[in-house]
């Protein structure tokens, strides 16, 4: 059987990079899926519904950001799918932002990566934790960042926020416990996403080969290489694992 079977999962930033393959992952596990980004995750849900039928999956164009925006998320699906087991805080502003020194960074920009990498993941958990309550049974996937963990430099609002996700996740992993809901954060390394090849490439030039000296396992990563943690996560499997980050990252980082 699918590991997901019967389960219905949000997964926040699905419409493209990395999200787009969680989401087919999640699906293809038996999970029923709500896809919310601020992009047009309509033609992900097509190909999803293509191969598991139009009653597996759906989309909603939502900013994260956005307290009513996220509640009128919550409410579709429950609508929709009548509950929510799984919940993926994937959404970030991420692969547009540019390298800056901390000094250069303006307030505006460190207001709007706190607002989405923070406050979104915040909100999300916020509203969908009282219908895993009201179930005693939840799983909640909080991507996070090996930037955290080694602090890189020219990203200060962003290792910031997933950090802050990280510690989220622990905090609130204490709060949700006595439901039976697991909180954990999954912490990608630099990885080869859509995103970051079509919209950052001076990112790409300047990351990926260091990124490969620091690792193990010498290699470039794939979207691909998450979505075995991303299932174990979100399935029974992991259902005595809460407030931990597993760092899927060829072993650049030792959490
Ligand atoms: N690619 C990497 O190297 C890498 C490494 C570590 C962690 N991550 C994390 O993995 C996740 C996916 O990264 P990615 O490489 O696919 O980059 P990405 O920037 O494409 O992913 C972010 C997704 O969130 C969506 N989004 C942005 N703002 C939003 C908002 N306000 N509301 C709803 N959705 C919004 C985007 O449309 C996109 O689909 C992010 O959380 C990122 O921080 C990525």
């Amino acid at each position: 059987m699918a590991r997901l079977e019967g389960r219905v999962a949000i997964l926040t930033g699905g419409a493209k990079g990395i999200g787009r393959h969680y989401a087919g992952a999640l699906a293809k596990e038996g999970a029923r899926l709500m896809i919310a980004d601020v992009a047009d995750g309509r033609q992900v849900a097509a190909d999803i519904a293509r191969e598991h039928g139009a009653n597996s999956v759906a989309s909603s164009v939502t900013d994260v950001s956005d307290e009513s925006a996220v509640k009128a998320l919550v409410a579709t699906t429950m609508e929709r799918f009548g509950k929510i087991d799984i919940l993926v805080n994937n959404a970030a502003l991420f692969a547009p932002l540019a390298e800056q020194k901390f000094t250069d960074i303006d307030i505006a920009l460190w207001d709007r990566v706190m607002a989405i990498n923070v406050r979104g993941v915040f909100l999300m958990a916020k509203h969908v934790a009282p219908h895993m309550i009201a179930q005693k049974y939840g799983k909640i996937i909080n991507i996070s960042s090996g930037t955290v963990a080694r602090g890189i430099p020219l990203f200060a609002h962003y290792v910031t926020s997933k950090g802050a996700v990280t510690a989220f996740t622990r905090a609130t992993s204490r709060e949700l416990g006595e439901h039976n809901i697991c909180v954990n954060n999954l912490a990608p390394g630099f990885t080869l996403s859509d995103s970051v090849i079509d919209e950052n490439p001076q990112h790409l030039q300047h990351s990926r080969a260091p990124s490969i000296t620091r690792r193990a396992l010498k290699r470039d990563e794939y979207p691909e290489d998450l979505l075995g943690a991303l299932v174990f996560l979100a399935s029974a499997d992991s259902d005595f694992i809460t407030g931990q980050t597993i760092a899927v990252d060829g072993g650049a980082t030792n959490n």
